[in-house]
């Protein structure tokens, strides 16, 4: 059976679907890896084309997700609560809830994060983590927020991905691994092996 890493946060923009997909192309150079759009708008499934290698599926399929023929399946999510987040969480192994390092941001979070720890109530092998995306350089408030999420019972990841054009980018680019931008690559392949981390703990 394929481990789920579901990407979710009901706020949009916040960097699920990039951070889903650079995370897939991450996991692909060991694992048999796909990627499931499960955003009705389909983005990552419509853009399929600008990652010949990866095997990006619809949310039509998403019934049999558990039964994929992959060793790690991703998940991206719209941005709000559907009724089909609570199964999906308790079929995943890791939930990762990306947000941009501003107050309101973080507010947001909460019933996303309700939602997650509804699901490990049930599901005690679910791990979950919040990573903070999006992070211009200079900026004061990262802190504050930081303390600000380490109250709400879901994990801060240490790995932290800044605001970069080469991530922007990535989604027209094939992904940031093929990019020049070290950097970039480090936070993304530094969150891969941080999620893989704390599954295996
Ligand atoms: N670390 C980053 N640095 C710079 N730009 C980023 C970064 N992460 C995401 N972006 C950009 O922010 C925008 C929103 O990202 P994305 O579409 O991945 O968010 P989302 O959470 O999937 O949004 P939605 O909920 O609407 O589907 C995109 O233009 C994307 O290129
Ligand atoms: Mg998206």
């Amino acid at each position: 059976m394929a481990s789920i890493i579901t990407i979710a946060h009901q706020k949009g923009g916040v960097g699920k679907s990039t951070l889903a997909v650079n995370l897939a192309l991450c996991f692909q150079d060991q694992l048999n890896v796909a990627l499931v759009d499960t955003d009705l708008q389909g983005s990552l499934y419509h853009s399929r084309e600008e990652f010949p290698g990866l095997h990006i599926i619809g949310a039509d399929h998403l019934r049999d997700i558990a039964d994929l023929p992959h060793d790690l399946v991703l998940v991206d999510t719209p941005p709000y609560l559907s009724n089909k987040l609570p199964d999906l969480f308790m079929h995943s192994s890791f939930i990762l809830v990306p947000t941009k390092a501003g107050f309101f941001d973080v507010m947001a979070i909460r019933s996303t994060l309700a939602l997650v720890q509804d699901a490990q109530a049930r599901n005690r092998n679910l791990k979950a983590g919040v990573v903070l995306n999006m992070i211009k350089p200079r900026s004061g408030i990262t802190a504050d927020v930081a303390t600000l999420i380490e109250t709400l019972g879901t994990p801060l990841l240490s790995t932290r991905i800044h605001d970069r054009v080469s991530i922007a980018r990535s989604s027209i680019t094939s992904g940031i691994l093929r990019s020049t931008d070290q950097k970039a690559k480090d936070e993304i392949t530094s969150l891969a092996e941080e999620i893989v981390g704390r599954i295996t703990t």
